[in-house]
């Protein structure tokens, strides 16, 4: 049963001049339980009325009639307050969390609809650094979420592995490099090389003419050109791929830009032919002036293409191959004005399903002494972020649980699971600074917490042994407040997927994970799961799986492990 909305149908009944949307939309879930498990403000209505919205409230609340399920209606205030009736809704959320079991909260919702999501998108021969972790870890908890909404989801990673940068490479390469010296230590060696060319090229400027050439090519598919320039993406990779398999990420393509490089003719030539193409200086261009923005530059005056052009012919390509519901680009504010230019420009090539490409965009991270500059090795490279977390882990496990088995796996999962909560937990959209003091508290609200909870889970309901397949008695749950509280922490489960997904904010998911495990704490400090009589215990462990297949499945939407022992 859908409470909310038969809350909404009610309702519904006695308000001709609202819609059944807009009543969903009002209704609330009271900031606490006092003051029931819904409520419905009459504030909107009080022009229309005349009246008081104390008055329509508690008008409301007289008139509304009051089918088995719910308990109670009192007005407070301005509000209409709903008490669900306790047996009613115990037995139903129960009973449908058992009849789910480890499909807790899959409601097949996304179906036949095909959502992109872009995400992590590094540049190859450049360190995968810290300013990397939201776009990884949000992205990829998106995945998951979109994912287990049941859509039809694409994992992307639209790798930075084109442009002037890569015949510069060649060129030091070529002229100081040293394969096996590389291969050792791919990132900072081609750093190095990289730095050490800019640094050459103040007293050579024909370096630059060089890296042109080298660049051109490339473009022209030389050889030479392209194995180079295959082998610097692939030990790259490699390298990007440490931390994506820490993360257990994975990936349906690594078209990055590169793949666009050949579809760049198709996509000026459509751009000429619907005439938003402006010559300036050589260069082409796409004016936007009239919405505000500066004007888009899609091609060099020497016929070279750009970011911009890659992303326009990357949206076009997807559309042709996926025909998505949503594109989604998990990207940085500071890259906003490139996205709202390449928007506009996809929307005048007079496509209307730029609609669907949206820019998830977060804050940035920056450190304490300053902003990242990989040219003057300020950086913290993310795999040694998570390193040094699961060092820390193992440490603590060492120390608490020294028997357990597995530890190194353990360790891992606890490690990684607590730089991946703690990433989530806030909302995406503000700015931080990295502190790895921070970083490695796991004390209060974190991963490991949440985790602790599931372990604590599966300890119970291995000793108990029971075999939970036989009926319960129900009213022994709904006498209980710490199980009413836990089953309105589930209920609400669906309505946080939906809210997590429409705004693409994963933390409320994270959320949900707190408050479960704090409800299902308290459940455990107030009562005797495994020493009382038979019916209590049967009862109380069913508690006990549905509360662990849901904080399992919530954690796996998250994109962290949920260890049975730690
Ligand atoms: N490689 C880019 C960077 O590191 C991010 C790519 C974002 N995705 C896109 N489709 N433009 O800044």
């Amino acid at each position: 049963m859908d409470f909310k909305n038969e809350i909404a149908v009610i309702l519904d009944n006695q308000l001709d001049n609202l819609s059944m949307e807009d009543i969903l939309s009002l209704l609330e879930i009271p900031p606490n339980v006092d003051m029931g498990d819904y409520a419905f403000p009459c504030f909107r209505l009080a022009k229309e009325f005349r009246k008081a919205p104390n008055q329509i409230a508690q008008e409301l609340a007289e008139k509304l009639e009051k089918p088995e399920f719910v308990g109670d209606i009192k007005n407070l205030g301005g509000y209409v307050n709903f008490f669900l009736n306790k047996d009613v809704w115990v037995r139903d959320v129960i009973g449908k969390c058992i009849t789910q079991g480890e499909d807790f909260g899959k409601t097949g919702y996304g179906q036949n609809r095909t959502t992109i999501i872009e995400y992590s998108s590094p540049n190859i021969a450049k360190p995968f650094h810290i300013g990397h972790i939201r776009t990884t870890v949000i992205g990829h908890s998106l995945h998951r979420l979109y994912k287990f909404m049941g859509f039809n989801t694409i994992a992307i990673n639209h790798l930075g592995d084109y442009g002037t940068q890569f015949g510069k490479l060649i060129v030091a390469y070529k002229a100081w490099g040293n394969r096996e010296i590389i291969e050792k230590d791919p990132i900072n060696e081609l750093l190095k090389l990289y730095i050490e060319f800019h640094d050459r090229a103040e007293e050579n400027p024909e370096m630059e003419d060089q890296a042109r050439e080298w660049f051109k090519k490339l473009e022209d598919k030389d050889q030479e050109a392209t194995e180079l320039w295959q082998w610097i993406r692939d030990v790259s990779l490699k390298e990007f791929n440490k931390v994506y398999e820490m993360l257990g990420i994975e990936y349906d393509s690594f078209a990055g830009e590169s793949f666009y490089s050949d579809k760049m003719p198709t996509v000026i030539k459509e751009m000429e032919e619907k005439g938003i193409l402006q010559d300036s200086q050589g260069a082409k261009i796409v004016d936007l002036e009239k919405y505000g923005m500066p004007p888009a530059l899609v091609m060099k005056k020497d016929g070279s293409t750009l970011y911009i052009t890659r992303d326009i012919a990357a949206a076009i390509y997807r559309k042709e191959t996926y025909n998505f519901y949503k594109n989604i680009y998990v990207v940085g504010t500071p890259q906003e004005l490139h996205f709202r230019q390449w928007k506009k420009v996809i929307e005048l090539m007079g496509n209307e399903w730029a609609k669907d490409c949206i820019h998830v965009q977060f804050g940035t991270v920056s450190l304490e002494d300053g902003t990242l500059s990989s040219r003057k090795g300020r950086v913290v490279f993310l795999e040694d972020v998570l390193n040094r977390a699961i060092e820390k882990t193992r440490e603590i496990i060492n120390i608490k649980n020294p028997d357990i088995e597995d530890i190194e796996v353990v360790a891992k999962q606890v490690g990684v699971g607590a730089i991946v909560f703690q990433e989530l937990s806030n909302s995406r959209i503000k700015d931080y600074q990295f502190s790895w003091e921070r970083t490695l508290s796991f004390e209060g609200e974190t991963g490991p917490y949440v985790q602790y909870t599931h372990a604590r889970c599966c300890s119970i309901l291995k000793k108990a042994g029971l075999d939970l397949t036989s009926e319960i008695d129900y009213e022994i749950l709904s006498e209980n407040e710490d199980v009413v509280d836990i089953v309105r922490v589930l209920d609400s489960f669906e309505d946080v997927l939906l809210r997590a997904q429409g705004k693409n904010e994963p933390h409320h998911v994270a959320r949900f994970a707190l408050d479960l495990s704090q409800a299902f704490n308290k459940f455990y400090h107030d009562n005797h799961i495994l020493s009382s009589d038979a019916d209590h215990k049967k009862a109380y462990v069913m508690v006990v799986n549905v509360t662990k297949n849901a904080i399992k499945n919530a954690m796996w939407i998250l994109g962290m492990e949920a260890p049975e022992k730690m």
